[in-house]
């Protein structure tokens, strides 16, 4: 991929209306990219770059910072074991030992099945359930060997396919303005603003000076 295309495509436009500033739209939409593509492709950096009305360096600078943004293709399921200091004395390395056997990828790398990303993380702030793992930012906690087995098995059945999301949808509820708002509201809202500014630029001033 892949440019956003038409149903994406006006979704993407929805969110960047819900902003001030177009480029405040960057994280929303990188996510926006990855939910589809499982990471954010170089096409997908140069059309949010055109949406957000800055550069695709910009777009990338600000992608590359977060380590929820995927910059390579990862498997459908990207693991992220925590070995952070709760997990690491409840076990935590062995935790990561067990998932890069039972999912077929070390740290870094994909299953060949292209199903599995196994990643080493932080925190996850899930510690009373240590040791814990993200399944695409889904929590499992409290896991041993016959958990991290049954995990697998549930994932590529696909029996928890509800529960975990493609990767890259944080949110279970979209982001979706014209519950709260309309959209004609927005543009309303947006011209008026616009006025002021010209306003102020012209120096006619608000009165409150
Ligand atoms: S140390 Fe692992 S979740 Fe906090």
């Amino acid at each position: 991929m892949t440019r956003f295309e038409s149903d994406i495509l006006a979704e993407a436009l929805e969110i960047v209306k819900l902003y001030p500033e177009p480029r405040s739209a960057t994280i929303p939409l990188c996510h926006l990219a990855q939910s589809i593509d499982g990471y954010l492709a170089k096409d997908a950096i140069e059309h949010i770059a055109e949406l957000t009305e800055t550069t695709p360096a910009e777009v990338y600078g600000t992608a590359s910072f977060y380590d929820m943004i995927q910059l390579h293709p990862v498997g459908k399921y990207v693991v992220g074991v925590c070995t952070n200091i709760a997990c690491m004395l409840q076990g935590g390395y062995e935790l990561l030992e067990e998932v890069e056997s039972t999912f077929g990828a070390a740290i870094g790398e994909t299953s060949a099945d292209g199903l599995f990303t196994v990643e080493e993380v932080e925190c996850l702030a899930t510690c009373d359930r240590a040791p814990c793992l993200h399944v695409n930012y889904r929590y499992f906690g409290l896991l041993d060997s016959e958990g991290v087995r049954k995990l697998k098995e549930d994932l590529t059945t696909g029996k928890i396919e509800g529960e975990v999301p493609n990767h890259g949808v944080l949110s279970r509820v979209k982001r979706h303005a014209p519950e709260l708002i309309s959209m004609k509201e927005i543009d309303d809202l947006r011209t008026q603003e616009d006025k002021l500014k010209a306003d102020r630029a012209a120096g006619k001033g608000s009165g409150n000076a």
